[in-house]
């Protein structure tokens, strides 16, 4: 039932958040150009959890996301997001970036004219997200982008063209690299295996494990996560907190992120249109232990 599932639950709208609460998502509607794409969807991802979310082409993940990370042509018609408990309806992009969201796009554009390097140093000397005081002195800098680039895999792209010419997987490799350069607390993933080969895939599935801090504790973990995903390869490296199925703009089931993706494996999105909430994990696990 929907109320045994903890990431299920609908917080009360109005009701204060303790500061520490994560990413809530409260009864949002979501439209874009004109049309509601989300409708009244509730999201939970506390603090330090990595959820993942699955969900057929043209469900409104990628609108989620833009949504969460105020892109303007999401405009949120009815209910709040907060992130620590504070909503984040009133800040624009910039704002969230300060407040430690960053997003990995689906499909980044080409920036010609542009080396890596070159918008790695203009990040690192804004601190990141621009939130900490004075900028590092030059040779700091530089010293940063060597160790950054090397610890996540990225030395062979820093004087090309921000993705201009790369691969799949090169252009998947950068933008993770963009995005732990600003020291996220909220990192929004979108299809980042979309497109990529087997052997770039284990490189951008340690990047994104190091970048959730998978590896420590789970009360060590400052990192919030929320990754899209298609073909379920990222679960081979990051093992995830929860599993959401997007379908029919809503959340229509939660539970364990690999019960949940070998259920959709097996009997496609239509078989979790008609399970009832929250079922799918409960089932897979009197399966399993039947
Ligand atoms: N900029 C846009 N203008 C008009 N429609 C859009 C735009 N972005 C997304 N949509 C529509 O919103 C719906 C959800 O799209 P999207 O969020 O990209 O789905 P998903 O990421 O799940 O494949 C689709 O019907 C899509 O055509
Ligand atoms: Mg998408």
């Amino acid at each position: 039932m929907a109320s045994q599932n903890p990431w299920m639950q609908k917080p009360a709208r109005g009701e204060p958040q303790p500061s520490d609460d994560g990413l809530v998502v409260d009864s949002a509607t979501l439209a874009v150009a004109d049309r509601v794409v989300l409708r009244e969807l509730s999201l939970h991802v506390p603090l330090g959890e990595t959820h993942v979310i699955f969900g057929p082409n043209g469900a409104g993940k990628t609108t989620l996301l833009a949504g969460l990370m105020g892109m303007p042509h999401v405009k949120i018609v009815w209910g709040d997001i907060r992130w620590r408990g504070a909503s984040l309806l009133g800040f624009d992009i910039t704002e969230r970036v300060r407040r430690g969201l960053a997003m990995a796009f689906q499909r980044p554009p080409a920036v010609s004219g542009i080396t890596l390097r070159r918008l790695t140093e203009l990040i690192l000397s804004n601190n990141g997200n621009g939130n900490a005081g004075a900028p590092p002195p030059p040779e700091e800098v530089q010293q940063r982008i060597f160790t950054l680039a090397e610890r996540l895999d990225v030395l062979d792209l820093l004087d090309r063209d921000v993705n201009a010419g790369f691969s799949g997987g090169e252009t998947k490799r950068s933008e993770i690299f963009q995005v732990a350069l600003q020291n996220p607390q909220l990192v929004l993933l979108d299809e980042p295996e979309s497109g990529v080969d087997v052997v770039n895939m284990d490189r951008i599935g340690r990047m994104i494990r190091s970048l959730l801090q998978r590896d420590e504790r789970p009360g060590n973990r400052t990192v919030t996560g929320l990754i899209i995903t298609h073909s379920g390869y990222i679960l081979n490296y990051v093992n995830a907190d929860c599993g959401h199925v997007l379908a029919d703009g809503r959340i229509i089931c939660s539970g364990n992120a690999r019960d949940v993706f070998e259920h959709i494996h097996e009997h496609g999105f239509e078989a979790c249109a008609q399970c009832p909430p929250c079922q799918v994990a409960e089932r897979l696990r009197r399966r399993r232990e039947s």
